[in-house]
């Protein structure tokens, strides 16, 4: 009978000591996570574009619609420049994105790209437009302007961020429809698209050059809207020729200084003239070399039948694809559907 009782009272205590030391545990266990949340919180996030811009040496692509899905052009400009440009960061602001402040919102971000999240130097910012105005004459500009009255409001405000983008943080910003074939080796830089006519679909710039604050200035003090490109290009080749040379004839295939600014030839970035830019969907008997340009403009603007790359096709672009952008290539080829 005793030794029933001692071996009841005995399994009592271990039970209770069983269950203290679980609860313990447990308490412990609880207090151990949130403590790992708390201390994560507290590590600085900082993949900003001002640290990862900051070396002035960044590309930079903007997208100014909320579109989430990029065509293939869109993708192979972004890849093509991160294969030609390894040790430089390539940024890509885009409206559609959600803010980004931990490694799991960047992961996030990153893998809704997958030809893109491959490359270490590509990365992902959302364009907050008044973020990127401030300090600049464009934002009084930009909180008085109605989008909804706007007839080229997609493009009015891309060409307002690369001119505040590069202002701010300096670098290269390239549309989203140049395929980079071999780097740039100039800082401050301007692209003609034809003789005497300067593009903006292309230039370099260091932080806080007089010209792109004199192009912000002229763009809000002349702004008008309804005309395509009196913004964009009209405004570059305005202030060029204002404030920084009576842009001359090009001669042959040179460069011409403007100031203290290189004024590129038309076969640096426009081997093919705007209003051939069909060649590119087209076999060519030799494919071109290209070996004076560093990147092509496909002028998708001017595609409006929607012309595509076509793999396996033999055109031009095919050939391009294949060469620049492999990851967008073989992306398309494996789910075709999803990149057109
Ligand atoms: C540009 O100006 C800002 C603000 O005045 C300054 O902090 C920055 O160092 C300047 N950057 C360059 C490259 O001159
Ligand atoms: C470039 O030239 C402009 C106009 O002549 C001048 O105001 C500016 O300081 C120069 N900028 C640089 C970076 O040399
Ligand atoms: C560039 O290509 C052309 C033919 O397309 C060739 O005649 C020329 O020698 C090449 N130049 C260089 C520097 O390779």
């Amino acid at each position: 009978m005793i030794t029933m009782s001692v071996f009841r009272s005995f399994f009592i205590i271990m039970l209770v000591g069983t269950f203290g030391f679980l609860y313990w545990f447990i308490l412990n266990l609880e207090k151990k996570t949130s403590n790992d949340i708390n201390s994560k919180k507290e590590v600085p996030y900082n993949i900003t574009p001002k640290e990862i811009l900051r070396n002035g040496n960044g590309i930079i692509f903007v997208e100014t619609t909320d579109r989430m899905q990029p065509t293939s052009l869109e993708l192979c400009a972004v890849e093509s420049a991160a294969r030609i440009y390894p040790d430089r960061p390539i940024a890509f602001f885009m409206k559609g994105l959600p803010d980004i402040s931990s490694i799991e919102d960047e992961d996030r971000a990153k893998n809704r790209f997958p030809t893109l999240s491959s490359h270490d130097n590509i990365y992902l910012f959302p364009l907050r437009l008044e973020e990127v105005f401030r300090s600049t004459p464009l934002l009084p500009w930009y909180k008085k302007v109605n989008p909804n009255k706007e007839v080229y409001w997609t493009h009015v405000s891309s060409d307002g961020s690369r001119l505040a983008l590069i202002w701010k943080y300096g670098g290269i910003y390239m549309d989203t429809d140049i395929i980079s074939i071999c780097p740039v080796p100039l800082t401050n830089f301007l692209v003609a698209e034809a003789p005497r006519f300067s593009s903006n679909g292309v230039f370099g710039l260091s932080a806080n050059h007089t010209f792109s604050w004199k192009s912000m200035e002229d763009f809000v003090q002349n702004y008008n809207g309804a005309v395509w490109g009196y913004q964009g290009p009209n405004l570059f080749t305005r202030i060029l020729k204002k404030f920084f040379c009576d842009i001359p004839e090009f001669k042959s295939k040179e460069d011409i200084m403007c100031g203290n600014i290189t004024f590129t030839n038309p076969d640096r970035f426009y081997p093919i003239r705007g209003p051939t830019w069909k060649r590119y969907f087209e076999v060519w008997d030799k494919n071109p070399t290209f070996n004076s340009s560093y990147g092509l403009h496909f002028f998708n603007f001017a595609n409006k039948e929607h012309y595509t790359m076509v793999p396996g096709s033999k055109t031009l672009a095919d050939h391009l694809y294949q060469q620049y952008c492999p990851s967008t290539y073989d992306a398309i080829i494996r789910h075709k559907s999803t990149y057109l």
